[in-house]
């Protein structure tokens, strides 16, 4: 068999890294060194660095080389649960409101310095205040037709368009964010007393829209890998018929998972022999972590039961409030329901962000942000695996702001919420995952905000608390 030169160099870094000589945490040599040291081409340097970092074993710092990851020291992905078999109500916990007064705990030490902002934040907010400016007459007072201006809708299909998904303009709508997308996609499938399959765990805001709906729940199992378990499903709904499933298939919160193409389209075609309408939670599809794009759902049905769901809140600015939908069969009455929920969308953030994208600010944003997510990721995972070793569990985000973090069985993770509050440190508690109190003794933390050295002893505090739980 042929070793390609690149495949020797990864060999030996990885024998390196194997028997101790460069050490969990510590940089490599550079790859200008590393050319040197072995006689070979940069080309030939970064695709041996870059299959190692495809295996966990180191990962990149921007403008820094590449690391020895600690994540790979045991193995140590959370368990799937036993969810329950039977659909029921949904009862979310009181804890949620704070929860997400808190900005949704994406940060687990507010009061430490955020991210510096990015310059293309700066620009889209420039190119806000120009549509304001360059528009000041009256319809730019008024309301904007219902569907959403018609160039953002054109912008949104494009980046579809480069995730392999065919739409136009005229099968997307604008929302008021996400949430507000997956609202109108609930009301349009389902009535007061309806089952929905959902993710277990499944994102807390969902869990409030099926409560205030008045709608069952079914949860179903989700590896922390690769998502949503369609035997699970299959099964489940063979005894309960479900109108609806709620899914994140790329980069489900709090995991990270990615669900592998032949489980998507197993998904839609069990949708379309069972009779139920899939929404999907997109979210988190323009972040994830590997080169190749991630294709929807959306773009393997072409019987328009996928009801599509995203927003520029997590790749760009939550601040916007700019989402979309695209309902596939049931488009006339979600836009009907836009109409009555919201009237209509802000024009000038419509106009501004357009532009945005058009000349190409958000490509690039989003290709630095992915990176720089990437490198806080695995900054997070080699932490955890040094403060909680054998005793924890985590999952390896392909993608997404979040890790789901699995500590030993006896331990409760909302107990010490209020506590660790005090101390300005803000716990995600894994109960709130769950519409039947599932996952006491698991906890979401997110790389969205740099590893400081004040995350890092919150992180740390925070650990030594919750291990520190007598059994
Ligand atoms: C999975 C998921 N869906 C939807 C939302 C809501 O997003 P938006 O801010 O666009 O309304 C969130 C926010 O945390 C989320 O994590």
């Amino acid at each position: 068999m042929t070793t390609f030169r690149y495949q020797a160099l990864e060999a030996h870094l990885r024998q390196q890294i194997e028997s101790g000589r460069y050490q969990a945490g510590e940089k490599l040599p550079s790859v200008r060194t590393l050319c040197q040291l072995h006689s070979l081409s940069k080309a030939t340097v970064t695709h041996a660095l870059q299959s190692l970092e495809a295996e966990r074993l180191i990962y990149a710092v921007p403008k820094s080389g590449y690391f020895v990851s600690e994540s790979r020291m045991h193995d140590s992905t959370p368990q799937k649960v036993t969810t329950p078999s039977m659909p029921a109500p949904v009862n979310v916990p009181a804890l949620f409101r704070d929860i997400m007064a808190r900005s949704a705990a994406f940060d687990i030490f507010p009061s430490d310095a955020s991210a510096p902002a990015s310059a293309h934040l700066v620009t889209l907010n420039r190119m806000i205040a120009k549509a304001a400016r360059t528009h000041p007459d009256k319809k730019a007072h008024y309301y904007d037709e219902p569907k959403g201006h018609q160039g953002l809708r054109q912008a949104v299909a494009e980046l579809y368009r480069q995730r392999e998904t065919t739409l136009s303009s005229e099968d997307l709508c604008i929302t008021a964010g996400c949430q507000h997308a997956l609202f109108l996609a609930l009301m349009a499938t389902c009535q007061p007393g309806d089952t929905v399959a959902i993710e277990s765990p499944a994102f807390y805001g969902a869990l409030q829209q099926l409560e205030q709906l008045g709608l069952r729940v079914i949860e179903i199992a989700c590896d922390p890998d690769t998502g949503l378990d369609i035997d699970e499903l299959e099964q489940k709904i063979a005894q309960w018929p479900i109108k609806a499933c709620l899914v994140t298939p790329n980069f489900h919160t709090p995991t990270g998972a990615q669900m592998p193409a032949a489980a998507m389209q197993r998904l839609v075609a069990l949708a379309e022999t069972q009779d139920f309408y899939i929404i999907e939670d997109d979210i988190y599809g323009e972040l994830g972590f590997q080169k190749a794009p991630c294709p929807p759902l959306k773009s393997l049905c072409q019987q328009g039961r996928v009801i599509l769901c995203g927003s520029f809140s997590k790749c760009l600015s939550r601040d916007l409030r700019i989402g979309w939908i695209a309902g596939g069969k049931l488009q006339g009455k979600i836009e009907q329901l836009k109409l009555i929920t919201q009237l209509a969308s802000p024009q000038a953030v419509q106009q501004g962000l357009t532009e945005f994208i058009r000349q190409g600010h958000f490509k690039r944003h989003v290709q630095q942000f992915r990176q720089q997510l990437k490198s806080q990721r695995e900054q997070l995972l080699a932490e955890l695996e040094r403060l909680g070793g054998e005793r924890i569990k985590f999952s390896h985000p392909k993608g997404g702001l979040s890790c789901w973090v699995e500590l030993p069985a006896h331990i409760n993770t909302q107990r010490h919420y209020q506590a660790l509050r005090e101390q300005g440190i803000v716990l995600t508690p894994g109960v709130l995952f769950s519409a039947h109190g599932l996952y006491q003794h698991h906890l979401r933390v997110s790389f969205s905000q740099p590893l400081t050295a004040g995350r890092q002893a919150a992180l740390q505090t925070l650990l030594d608390t919750l291990l520190a739980q007598p059994a």
